[in-house]
């Protein structure tokens, strides 16, 4: 059922790690990074919205050791080479370092947040998350390699500020402007839940996730995701337009909201979808005005996934699940024919409660909620549906959710 060849185990990895590196004084620490899904509230975060991610069990795994010196290394079990520097140096985005950009952001994003580092360290790191597939492998290593560091070096950095630091460090080292959703997840998650987290304050709850004889399943593409970024900047910067809009055209609101004229809302997601109603005139390009649209609507049923999950209605959470998706395909644009079949291929399926895109979008992962015993029979009629329609295969996998970023083995000399 999975596709994914190289699964790690972790606890081959500091071995791994003494074989390539040589035995050291200091101890080699091992520390585990989750990947996660966002259950819904897509494309909010940035809008001061509400989202509903968890953290899974695949991990991204980090092996750091202290060097005597000041020279920093890192090596990837995946990735073949070696990238050397010099924990002094200053470090810029280079398209020729690869991965090691994310590293070497996070080492520049601590520095600047005034950690200074003792000295040099070896590193190891090794992954059974999909690449680019939308389900945060980027800030698994963010956050992953920056509590590493905080412990290793004794930074002492709260769960709170490793999230910051990965997403500073996205902004102004890889040039992404993303929100605060996966790395907030990946840093602060608890094991079998979901967290429901207001972007706008970084208030978070953590709701019991009771599947009740259902599971989520993950489906990727595959797509390669060429353009992911510069699209995800280019919604951003339209929800910047849509919110300026609405600041300057200054529209009492009549209806009940946290706001009463539009000149004083923060960010969209502070709109109600009945204020949004009143208020829609203002906007003249109706490709501006769907994306507000989604991000109401979206935030809302962010708040409604919630009711349902906590009165345990998982027949009303999947048509939520369904919704979000249609919003995100029509009125955002960030679907595609490969996430849009994969979508309506499950969501045909008896076992199916709802399927709905995950992450950023423009190909990348679609999550859906599945009853236990029709498993594989869901599976293997959505990649019949979807290899028909897109001439290759998906991958699946089914996952249980996961604690955020943590230590997993200490003291190996
Ligand atoms: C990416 C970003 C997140 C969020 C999602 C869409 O995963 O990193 O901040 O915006 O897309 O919901």
């Amino acid at each position: 059922m999975d596709t994914l060849s190289n699964l790690i185990a972790p606890e081959k990895l500091s071995d791994e790690f003494n074989k390539i590196y040589g035995s050291g004084k200091d101890a080699v620490r091992v520390f585990a990074s989750p990947a996660r899904i966002n259950i819904i509230g897509e494309h909010i975060d940035y809008n001061g919205g509400k989202v509903f991610p968890a953290a899974i069990d695949r991990f991204l795994y980090a092996a750091v050791r202290k060097r005597d010196d000041s020279r920093i290394t890192y090596r990837d079990l995946k990735f073949p080479g070696v990238y050397d520097f010099d924990i002094r140096g200053e470090f810029a985005y280079k398209k020729e370092n690869g991965y090691a950009n994310y590293l070497n952001g996070i080492v520049t994003i601590l520095k600047r947040r005034g950690c200074v580092f003792s000295g040099g360290f070896d590193a190891l790191i090794a992954s059974d998350i999909p690449p680019a597939g939308g389900i945060s492998s980027s800030s698994a290593l963010e956050c992953g390699f920056a509590y590493a560091l905080s412990e290793v070096f004794g930074f002492g950095i709260s769960r709170k500020d490793i999230a910051l630091a990965g997403q500073q460090s996205e902004h102004e080292f890889m040039n992404v402007n993303c929100g605060i959703m996966d790395q907030f997840i990946i840093a602060t998650a608890k094991k079998d839940t979901a967290e429901l987290l207001d972007c706008a304050t970084l208030d978070h709850e953590y709701v019991p996730l009771a599947l009740d004889g259902c599971r989520f399943v993950v489906m990727n593409t595959q797509k390669k995701r060429r353009l992911a970024d510069s699209k995800y900047n280019e919604r951003r910067a339209e929800c910047e337009k849509a919110l300026a809009i609405l600041q300057a055209a200054k529209i009492q609101l009549t209806s009940a909201g946290r706001y009463t004229n539009t000149k004083d809302i923060p960010d969209l997601c502070a709109l109600t979808p009945t204020q949004l109603d009143e208020c829609k005139n203002v906007f003249s390009d109706e490709t501006i005005f769907r994306r507000t649209r989604h991000c109401v609507t979206e935030n809302e049923r962010v708040a409604k996934a919630a009711c349902a999950l906590k009165e345990g209605n998982l027949s009303a959470l999947g048509t939520l699940l369904k919704e979000s998706h249609a919003s995100l395909k029509e009125d955002y644009e960030v679907t595609g024919i490969e996430l849009d079949t994969l979508a309506d291929a499950a969501n045909t399926e008896r076992s199916c409660i709802g399927a709905r895109m995950t992450g950023a979008g423009f190909g990348g992962c679609a999550i859906a909620l599945v009853k236990n015993d029709g498993t594989e029979e869901f599976i293997d009629n959505v990649q019949r549906a979807y290899v028909k329609a897109i001439g290759y295969e998906a991958a699946f996998f089914t996952c249980s959710t996961a604690d955020g970023v943590r230590e997993i083995e200490t003291a190996r000399r």
